[in-house]
């Protein structure tokens, strides 16, 4: 019973005193997160994007990594009769995709590991092509407006594996105050429960060319795939980050993959790593944060 009522008012008061559908206890510890460990370098225009809206247009150009992505997903056989189809990444593509990130990403991330105070790292890497779908009430690729319900250590880089349009069905999102504005104006209960119209002048489409990127607290931000125009699709490559509750020091920001072998690039795996931001009750989202507050880099 009690279990119970805490369950619902935890899944619930974040939308009430936070202003956005992730629970309390997660809402909770990363205002403290951010207000004792973090570190606002407001001289930086991407790192106070990041804090102020929750996502921010990178600088990195990764047209040459499309390039050798596509000549790989080329010999794959695409089963067109699923609404997502996930990729296979072979070890040359890992290969590839891990130097990348380690080398074009660094800068960037480096600037997001002082926000955090704390190391980041890969938690998973998927490359996915999501089709047209006949019935757009149906969710079958988080086409449906949510948060991920993880601490906000927890965030994603998603890059355009090709020229993305509005037909193709771009990832849609909501800054972390046009969250709140959403939530009220279109009666948010839940993921499944909640009037469809749009903020207009609010809404940011991941829109763009080629090799083009965008780095998004998706624990924060309302967010969506995009509807999929009939003949047109969208290849994508999500690439998701947690912060690293240890002292560590690796300039490595695959760092995990030792101790997790395959999960970081198995799909299908729910992985061990995505799991250490998402505390399962109260007493452990206390202790992650303290964790991070003992560990933190300064
Ligand atoms: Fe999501």
């Amino acid at each position: 019973m009690f279990g119970k009522l805490f369950f619902y008012l935890n899944q619930n008061l974040g939308k009430v005193f936070f202003g956005n559908p992730n629970s309390l206890y997660y809402n909770i510890f990363s205002k403290y997160h951010q207000n004792l460990i973090s570190k606002k370098d407001r001289s930086d225009d991407q790192v106070k994007k990041y804090v102020n809206d929750g996502y921010f247009r990178t600088n990195v150009n990764s047209y040459e990594l499309c390039n050798d992505i596509a000549k790989s997903l080329y010999k794959q056989k695409i089963d067109y009769n699923r609404a997502q189809f996930q990729f296979e990444i072979d070890d040359d593509l890992k290969h590839k995709i891990r130097s990348h990130i380690n080398i074009e990403f660094k800068d960037t991330l480096n600037k997001i590991e002082n926000f955090y105070n704390s190391k980041v790292a890969v938690a998973k890497v998927r490359i996915a092509r999501n089709f047209h779908i006949n019935n757009v009430g149906d969710e079958v690729y988080s086409n449906n407006y949510h948060v991920d319900h993880y601490t906000y250590n927890h965030f994603k880089l998603f890059i355009n594996l090709m020229d993305v349009d509005i037909c193709h069905g771009p990832l849609h999102l909501y800054s972390k105050n046009s969250t709140k504005k959403f939530l009220k104006k279109n009666k948010y209960k839940s993921r499944s429960n909640y009037n469809n119209e749009e903020l207009e002048n609010d809404l940011v489409t991941n829109t763009g060319k080629k090799g083009q990127s965008m780095i998004v607290n998706t624990t924060q931000c309302l967010h969506k795939a995009g509807f999929v125009e009939k003949g047109f699709y969208r290849d994508i490559l999500f690439v998701t980050f947690i912060t690293i509750p240890e002292k560590v020091s690796t300039d490595d920001f695959f760092y995990y993959e030792k101790f997790f072998k395959n999960t970081i690039w198995n799909t299908y795996d729910t992985s061990e790593i995505l799991k250490i931001a998402k505390p399962k009750s109260l007493k452990k989202t206390i202790s992650l944060f303290f964790k991070y507050y003992k560990n933190r880099i300064n």
